[in-house]
């Protein structure tokens, strides 16, 4: 028997009064994979998180995790079913400190991993008692991260994670999402500008460009596709 995709998107339309920001747009992520979702700004990357998530609703198509439509389910209860992103734009909340940011995401669900232990985990325990606000962006990513962790996910939704960062701590990151996704079985969709990280760990790559895939396959192949070329060069090769 096959077995069915951790995540399935399935014909997914989301339109914004006159601009398509996703125009049935499908596809898959399986269990203990890296999807890249990689495509020019505007192309639909974050949309298609934010109807993951369920902050939006699509006009059409369904979101399947496990076989079951996410769509009956409100945002507050994505993370129960094992569900958990970061942001684009780092969205940790105001005034409370590292710990307790992480606290957050570890009581959104059931069987979640203990705040103290994610937190050596992403070498955040010596900073764990400062408001989170206060540190280097790059350890603000980190905190997000940790909070996600925190819920226990089984799938994990990175937005830009390199957004930011110097070229050494991108190198760092990449061996940290890849050790990330061996040591908590996770299956993350990485969105992500920076090619040479997404070529680097991604299993397989999903491009959009203006809401609509134009292309699917490894990391290699996607790079070689002169829709994609063309797409980000925004002229014929
Ligand atoms: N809430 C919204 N209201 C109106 N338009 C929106 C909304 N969210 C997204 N859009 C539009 O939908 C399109 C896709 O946006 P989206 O943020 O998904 O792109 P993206 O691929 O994440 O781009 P970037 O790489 O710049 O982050 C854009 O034209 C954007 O302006
Ligand atoms: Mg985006």
């Amino acid at each position: 028997m096959a077995l069915l995709p951790l995540l399935e998107v399935d014909n997914v339309s989301k339109r914004f009064g006159g601009i398509v920001a996703l125009d049935a747009v499908s596809f898959t992520a399986e269990a203990g994979e890296i999807v890249g979702l990689i495509g020019p700004n505007g192309a639909g990357k974050t949309t298609a998180f934010n109807v993951i998530t369920r902050l939006y609703t699509p006009d059409e198509g369904d979101v399947r995790f496990d076989g079951e439509t996410l769509l009956d389910t409100p945002p507050s209860a994505v993370v129960r079913w094992g569900i958990a992103r970061t942001f684009q734009n780092v969205e940790l909340f105001r005034g409370m400190t590292v710990i307790d940011n992480v606290r957050v995401g570890a009581h959104a669900r059931q069987g979640e991993q203990r705040p103290e232990d994610v937190l050596f985990y992403v070498s955040l325990h010596s900073v764990r008692h400062r408001p989170a606000l206060e540190l280097p962006y790059a350890t603000q990513k980190r905190v997000e991260l940790a909070r996600a962790l925190a819920s226990g996910p089984q799938l994990l939704l990175l937005d830009e994670p390199a957004g930011g960062l110097s070229h050494e701590e991108v190198e760092q990151l990449g061996v940290f999402i890849r050790r990330m996704r061996d040591d908590f079985e996770l299956t993350i969709l990485l969105v992500e500008h920076h090619m040479g990280l997404v070529m680097s760990i991604a299993n397989r790559v999903h491009v959009l460009d203006f809401g609509k895939k134009i292309a699917e396959g490894t990391p290699r192949e996607v790079q070689a596709n002169p829709s994609v070329i063309e797409a980000y060069l925004g002229t014929s090769v």
